[in-house]
């Protein structure tokens, strides 16, 4: 297949409205997988996206299909010709906006797919940003039209309204009943471009993901942006200068199948006896080993913007959360990891996630496919901290702060976002409220049509990592939706320690004894709070009697008491620790 043969599109759509199911369908359109193959959801393939319903990793497919476009390529062509398609998933949660962004730099187009009761919801926006930055040819496709409160023509204008895109260029589908799909495929070829590269040049191609496999180690997804790559060829790393063997190339249609050859344009695998994923560096360029290339533009780093200690809930298992997490991290290399040791815990890592969704699938793996036990710590969020001798410093685990009273915090800054909202019109006033609860700042509201609005706000993201999407689902009866992209740092306050200790309060059980909690910034206490004890009614069994008997029992009690709190230990549940972030 030559390039003019060749495309290469992603999908991408608002959590839910449908992308899974229209890749899956189209996947079977072309024969590439049977239809009702049994497992919905071909693309996503990890359990825990099958339990929560959503695409995580991204997973690319190859599939043939015959169009016939007269005279495009020859003037005599009357029979269809046979073009290569490769169809790249996208996740579609705000964290993994990352991921996304990795899987259109392979991509020529995209199809933007909206929901068509719901509408245009806060990852369409973000997701059709992320596609028009990187140049690519939109299909707008409004989905679901099946539903009885489907309104195509609302959404065709809001798809106007807000991005400009022509409404006779939208095409109506439903995923579910197969209606409108044959449309999609001939869209796809005739209004996306080819993928632009050179045949005759050297070989040059990004390395767009990896994963390790039990038996063929590690397996690169590439994109092959000029030249060809064969089997037996020898390769090198533009990152780490290494040069590999390519022992298998291939495709995925949809599980690897080996063609021993990849060309220009084309999407798929390399295994090249890597021994770590730590070696495959997502957004790599690879070329021919004794060539001379200019490396292809790479990917913006991940950025780790909640982090969380991670320790084995039994000290001894050490070594075998290590190796979970070292697997693990190979098949996720947006997760960064350091050692670290907690006096309570003990050896454990500190690991940086892209949101709070991200750690909580990461633990989730960590469970289902490595049978690892977790304990993890309260979330933070990195903060930058100024010393009283003007220097700066990021912190990213509360324990790293300063205990020697001279070295004094002088100020603090934390880092925000910017949130984009989009509700129906009459929940504004409770969004508005709950947003400056939150510390947020209005930067943007407007109405995308008469029924819904759309506001944009600067949020410190602490303020998010604590609950603030639930609280928003529930305020609009799940009706809004939400994104957001990191923001500069903004100048906070201290007042964390006391919000922390009331919060924390309300989780610990009342004991048979008084509980303290404190805040501390090393020895300096900043805040404190206790737990009343629970009062066993020893008088209960003490009809009448006397005043010193009831006196002499309840001095008892009281000298248990004391006991028990100089040697009782308070058992803070795991849930204390999530519970302690979800309470506003
Ligand atoms: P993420 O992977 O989480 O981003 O979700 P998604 O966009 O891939 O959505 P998915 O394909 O998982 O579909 C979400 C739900 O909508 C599923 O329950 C589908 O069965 C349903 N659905 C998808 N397409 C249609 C459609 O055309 N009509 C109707 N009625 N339901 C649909």
């Amino acid at each position: 297949y030559p390039p003019e043969k060749i495309r290469n599109f992603s999908i991408i759509a608002h959590v839910d409205h449908g992308k899974s199911t229209l890749a899956d369908r189209l996947l079977e359109l072309t024969g590439t997988i049977k239809r009702g193959h049994g497992q919905p959801q071909y693309l996503d393939k990890l359990q825990v996206e099958r339990e929560r319903g959503i695409t995580v990793k991204a997973q690319t497919a190859t599939m043939f299909h015959k169009h016939n476009i007269q005279g495009a390529y020859s003037s005599a062509a009357t029979e269809p010709l046979g073009f290569l398609l490769n169809l790249i998933d996208t996740p579609g949660h705000v964290d993994f906006s990352y991921e996304v962004s990795r899987s259109l730099a392979a991509c020529q187009g995209a199809l933007l797919v909206v929901d068509a009761a719901q509408g245009v919801q806060a990852q369409t926006v973000a997701n059709f940003y992320l596609a028009f930055e990187s140049n690519l040819t939109i299909i707008p496709i409004i989905n679901k039209i099946d539903q009885p409160t489907a309104d195509p023509d609302r959404v065709k204008a809001q798809l106007k309204s807000m991005f400009d895109l022509d409404p006779s260029d939208v095409l109506l589908t439903s995923a579910k009943t197969g209606q409108g799909l044959e449309h999609v495929l001939p869209a796809v070829i005739e209004r996306i471009a080819p993928p632009p590269g050179l045949c005759s040049s050297p070989l040059r191609m990004l390395l767009l993901d990896s994963y390790y496999d039990e038996y063929k180690g590690v397996i690169c997804h590439v994109a092959v942006a000029d030249g060809a790559l064969r089997k037996g060829d020898k390769i090198s790393s533009a990152a780490t200068g290494q040069s590999y063997d390519v022992l298998d190339v291939g495709i995925m249609h949809p599980e690897l199948t080996p063609t021993g050859v990849l060309l220009t344009g084309q999407v798929g695998y390399v295994v090249s006896g890597m021994r770590s994923t730590k070696e495959a560096r997502i957004g790599d360029t690879l070329y021919q080993s004794r060539s001379t290339v200019e490396p292809l533009p790479g990917f913006k780093p991940a950025k780790h913007m909640v982090f969380s200690g991670l320790y084995p809930a039994d000290g001894s298992d050490f070594e075998a959360l290590n190796h979970a997490i070292e697997r693990l991290t190979c098949n996720d290399a947006s997760v960064s990891v350091t050692k670290e040791s907690s006096t309570a815990l003990g050896l454990g890592f500190r690991c940086g996630f892209l949101g709070l969704l991200h750690m909580d699938v990461f633990h989730q793996r960590l469970e289902q496919e490595y049978g690892a036990h977790v304990i993890s710590t309260v979330p933070t969020v990195p903060y930058i901290y100024e010393y009283f001798d003007g220097s700066k410093v990021e912190v990213q685990n509360p324990a790293a702060l300063p205990s020697n009273p001279k070295q004094r915090v002088t100020a603090c800054w934390e880092p925000t976002v910017t949130a984009t909202i989009i509700i129906p019109s009459e929940y504004v006033g409770s969004v508005i409220t709950l947003c400056s609860e939150r510390r947020g700042q209005q930067l943007e509201y407007s109405f995308i049509d008469s029924q819904r609005a759309f506001m944009k706000y600067r949020l410190p993201l602490r303020e998010i990592v604590v609950d603030f999407y639930n609280e928003l689902k529930s305020i609009t009866s799940g009706y809004a939706s939400f994104d957001y992209e990191d923001a500069e740092y903004q100048q906070s306050d201290l007042r964390v320690g006391r919000e922390l200790v009331e919060k924390l309060k309300k989780f610990i059980d009342r004991q048979m004894f008084e509980i303290t909690i404190q805040a501390a910034i090393g020895s300096k206490v900043i805040a404190r709070e206790t737990v009343s004890a629970m009062r066993k009614n020893v008088l209960a069994k003490c009809y009448g009697g006397d005043v010193s008997r009831k006196r002499k029992l309840l001095d008892k009690q009281k000298e248990g008491k004391k006991r028990m709190k100089r040697v009782g230990s308070v058992d803070i549940p795991q849930e204390a620790f999530h519970e302690l972030l979800k309470v506003s």
